[in-house]
């Protein structure tokens, strides 16, 4: 029925039609809200756009899709995009905070009331997930993916695949998903955003590519090329990536919409000659739909006239456009997500919000916690917030919450400490310090601050990153806190009343000096419209933090790109003595990071029994299954996420010292003990060869069950892979 039904309106299509089929463009905004110029609801009435970003509100698209549908010559349905990215309405932790609850089932469900409230305001089609695996802090868009694990990473995809997407495109409350950047974005040189990036092959098949190739499996609708070049090639112009990649190896078979005017840049990337040619490059590379660069609009016609492009290659790219309409039901009912009544009942649900609440203290990680400094005790009647991030709305939110109210809904940290507040306990506020880089050296608020401390029993900093200082465009050279922050930080220890820090940004910071002086740190990353609530959840004990880092923090910037699965070198440091030369190690700062992928405290303790293995070798066609006890051997009720790492000793191609290869996230009473195991069969085990085939090799592996990554971490066991 699809098919007949594409066929016959293709049969009727233009050139000019199709082409704009192939074109989505961008709705403006003014402070009301969205809106299209003039022009652009032009180009809808004259069949030149078919699909729109940056328009949503039930009554608004409506509007747009009557201009398509009852003012074109062919009536073709819009389609609508967005950048839904951690929550439409409302807003959950940023991305890479909610990587670090590692929890698949919150993860999914961020996504999940995501595409209710999205598509309950006209919304088809989300520009989200991005799973571009990040490993260098200065780049601003870390705090977009899941982190630096190729393995956490590709869960993370599919759980909000899956949030997104549902079981079924035609449901009205579902929204195709976009995996994006496609690919190796996340590789910038330097962390620049937009730079060039430079990997192997095998690097970017081992490392970057699997976490789109677990969205592919996972059934996402769409995908989204990057703006950097890959070996070379702007990847919208990737035949390599877009057609030999993702539709011949991996039979992806929705559509590719390309990154905003990233099409055009082939021209500025020196790929190009002029846009023409750049549109007709990104054609035949495989891409299908032309985000805002109007280049396929201006040019895709006089191309297949001059005969540069096939007639069979733009049917192809409009026919997976149209596929899509069809499996959203909008031939059927081009309105149908468009409900006012649905949209006034959807948004900012009390069990919305209670959800964002829930997953944002899930994503937070304590980082230290000397003497017990966190929970606070019931001792601490009188507490100052001090800090930037401790009353701003807009920096609860974080980058790309396109719809999301930073002005009025957002909880902040005063606001929820004192909602939450214990009887008899009162939160009092000052900034004393700024976040903007300019500020650096300058003692303003200092005064006040530290009045404010003097007459306080604890002191909550809030501090970190403006929320602008990550995302797109926002790289920085260095992790260290901006502004005047870390010298108020100093005057406020100094005081010797106990300081907490709580610290809300984008991307490892290196708190290095806060690490060995201050008591308690918590990453509460930017939690969200009831981030308020759930930082006052965790540093009340009311909820026990059970948050795991999806990155590695740097001790130092200068110690970036660091990454847990880092190859051994020929000079690993452990062949040295302390501070011998010719190791592969820094003169000024040791390879340790500050905080290891994977680490995270809780409330409670947890032990770890010797791991056991079901055999010690694993055949070809077999499997092998480890088991550790865990224990809570503190006082309190807690969750642990147990890791599994695997390392392979020797390869015809070196293999990293650890690689993720499972977790499990439980939860324990005191005193309670879980055993937990973890099956592993030989494609677990697969990489990119020496010879470029993907598979395992036979050989010895060492397997640790951790509570964080780190060769020290737990006592390996080892086991043989045999043919
Ligand atoms: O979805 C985004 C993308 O991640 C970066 N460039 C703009 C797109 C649309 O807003």
């Amino acid at each position: 029925e699809m098919d007949r039904t594409i066929d016959a309106l293709m049969a009727r299509m233009t050139i000019e039609d199709k082409v704009g089929q192939l074109t989505l463009l961008t709705s403006d905004w003014e402070s009301t809200g969205p809106t299209m110029r003039d022009t652009y609801k032009q180009d809808i009435r004259s069949g030149r756009v078919g699909a729109i970003f940056n328009a949503y509100t039930s009554a608004y698209t409506r509007e747009l899709q009557r201009l398509a549908v009852e003012e074109t010559r062919l009536g073709i349905p819009l389609l609508f995009g967005y950048d839904v990215i951690h929550g439409h309405r409302t807003i959950f932790p940023i991305s890479l905070g909610e990587a670090a609850s590692w929890d698949m089932t919150a993860v999914e469900k961020a996504a999940r009331v995501s595409a209710l409230e999205a598509s309950a305001e006209g919304l088809h089609w989300t520009f989200s997930p991005m799973v571009d695996i990040a490993r260098d802090a200065r780049w601003g868009r870390i705090s977009e993916g899941a982190g630096e694990d190729v393995y956490l990473g590709s869960q993370v995809a599919r759980a909000r695949v899956r949030g997104y997407q549902g079981d079924d495109l035609g449901a009205t409350d579902t929204i195709l998903a976009t995996a994006k950047h496609f690919a190796g974005y996340g590789a910038a040189q330097a962390g620049r955003d937009y730079h060039t990036v430079d990997i192997s092959e095998r690097t970017l098949r081992d490392v970057y590519l699997p976490p789109f190739e677990a969205a592919v499996d996972e059934g996402v609708a769409t995908f989204m090329t990057a703006f950097n070049e890959y070996d070379g090639v702007p990847a919208s112009g990737s035949r390599y990536l877009l057609t030999d990649v993702l539709r011949d190896q991996w039979g992806f078979d929705g559509f590719v919409v390309t990154d905003y005017t990233s099409i055009n840049e082939m021209v500025p990337h020196g790929y190009a000659k002029d846009l023409k040619q750049a549109g007709e490059q990104a054609l035949d590379a495989g891409v299908d739909m032309d985000m805002q660069g109007a280049v396929f609009m201006d040019h895709l016609a006089q191309s297949v006239a001059d005969g540069k492009v096939e007639m069979a290659a733009v049917d192809r790219a409009v026919r997976r456009i149209l596929e899509m309409k069809y499996r959203l039901g909008l031939f059927e009912d081009p309105y149908r997500y468009a409900d006012e009544a649905r949209e006034k009942a959807t948004l900012y649900k009390p069990e919305f919000l209670e959800a964002a609440r829930d997953v944002a203290r899930k994503s937070m990680v304590l980082l230290k916690n000397e003497g017990n400094a966190l929970p606070l005790a019931a001792s601490a009647k009188r507490i100052a917030v001090i800090g930037p991030l401790g009353n701003s709305k807009p920096d609860m939110i974080g980058s790309w919450a396109a719809a999301g109210d930073r002005g009025t809904r957002p909880v902040t940290v005063l606001e929820g400490m004192q909602a939450n507040a214990r009887d008899g306990v009162s939160v009092e506020y000052a900034k004393g310090a700024s976040y903007e880089f300019a500020d650096e050296g300058k003692t303003d608020g200092f005064a006040e601050a530290l009045a404010l401390a003097e007459r306080s029993d604890v002191i909550v900093a809030t501090m970190g990153e403006k929320w602008d200082m990550t995302g797109e465009a926002a790289s920085r050279t260095s992790l260290d806190l901006p502004g005047n922050q870390q010298a108020l930080l100093e005057k406020l220890v100094a005081t010797g009343k106990p300081v907490v820090l709580v610290l809300m940004s984008g991307r490892p910071n290196s708190v290095t000096w806060a690490n060995d002086n201050v008591p308690a740190i918590l990453h509460a990353w930017y939690p969200g419209t009831q981030g308020g609530h759930a930082v006052a959840d965790v540093v009340y004990g009311d909820y026990n933090p059970s948050g795991k880092l999806p990155v590695t923090f740097p001790r130092t910037v200068g110690q970036v790109p660091i990454h847990y699965d880092m190859k051994n070198t020929g000079r690993p440091i452990e062949l040295g003595e302390p501070g011998a030369k010719y190791v592969s190690r820094y003169l000024n700062t040791s390879n340790d990071p500050l905080y290891r992928f994977g680490y995270g405290l809780s409330y409670t303790s947890f032990a770890y029994s010797p791991a056991t293995l079901s055999a010690p070798t694993m055949g070809a066609g077999g499997s092998i299954t480890a088991s550790a006890t865990i224990t809570n051997t503190g006082d309190v009720a807690g969750e642990e996420v147990v890791q599994l790492y695997v390392r392979d000793l020797v390869g015809s191609v070196t293999r990293p010292v650890q690689e993720l290869k499972g977790f499990e996230k439980i939860a324990l009473q005191p005193g309670e003990s879980r055993t937990v195991s973890f099956t592993l069969k030989p494609a677990d085990l697969a990489f990119t060869r020496g010879d470029m085939s993907h598979g395992w090799e036979p050989g010895e592996f060492r397997l640790w069950i951790a509570p964080s990554s780190g060769a020290e971490a737990a006592t390996p066991v080892t086991f043989r892979l045999t043919e």
